[in-house]
């Protein structure tokens, strides 16, 4: 494996940090500087320093999803101490991090690795992963509007994609909707910009699939490592 991606792979940083730190001769290999980011690995015998320390053997990944209720905030730590997602996963590792965000009050399904490659591959833009959510709206979106949430509204952050909007139900006062909406972009507060913009404000959101993968009956707050299958699926996509 290339030095680069075994680095990256570890979770130490992006693939693109990696290969300038190597440039800059911050990585030793058997205890030689290699210069080289596309240096030869063997993954099962050699020894990789990054900056004077050990990378973790790649047999230590970790993959999982969280359940992640709503009020607690995406970030690894919060210099005003309110409630992390990382409270929620500490007891079986704190090395892995959160994929990608979930605003504060969304709830669902979130990912944790320790693997930087993973996580490079799932965020790339240009890999337009699909995440579907289902979103508890204020009112009852008339036909016209869900074409138009489909097609592409206007948020602050630009014009969003194309995107899958079905209608799940109506509350019995009638004054709420339930409607699964599937997109492959990551603008800020996606979907809440999305409903804002046309008038039926965001009361609940939830994410239940990434890729292939779904949260299921997990319960709220509580984790599961994903099987390898699991993990080659969202690779491969
Ligand atoms: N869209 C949002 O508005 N919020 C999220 O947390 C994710 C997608």
């Amino acid at each position: 494996m290339r030095l680069e991606k075994y680095i990256a792979t570890s979770g130490i940083a992006s693939r693109r940090a990696v290969k300038k730190r190597i440039l800059a001769g911050a990585v030793s290999v058997n205890g030689e500087p290699i210069l080289v980011p596309g240096y030869p690995i063997d993954i099962e015998t050699d020894v990789v320093e990054f900056e004077g320390k050990r990378v973790e053997p790649l047999k230590d990944r970790i993959y999982l999803m969280l359940n992640k209720p709503a009020g607690c905030i995406t970030t690894r730590s919060d210099q005003r101490g309110r409630p992390t997602v990382m409270d929620l996963v500490r007891d079986l590792s704190d090395t892995i991090y959160p994929v990608g965000r979930l605003d504060l009050e969304t709830e669902g399904l979130l990912l944790f690795t320790n693997d930087g490659d993973f996580a490079y591959r799932l965020l790339h833009p240009s890999h337009e992963i699909e995440k579907t959510y289902i979103a508890w709206v204020k009112g009852v979106p008339r036909d016209a509007v869900i074409q138009q949430l489909r097609q592409g509204v206007r948020i602050p952050s630009g014009t969003t994609a194309p995107a899958k909007v079905s209608q799940l139900k109506i509350s019995k006062d009638g004054h709420a909707t339930a409607l699964e909406v599937t997109i492959h972009e990551g603008k800020k507060r996606q979907v809440r910009m999305m409903f804002k913009a046309v008038g039926h404000p965001v009361i609940r959101l939830k994410r239940v699939q990434i890729g292939t993968l779904k949260l299921g009956h997990l319960p709220l707050g509580a984790y599961r490592l994903l099987t390898s299958e699991e993990v080659s699926e969202l690779l491969s996509l």
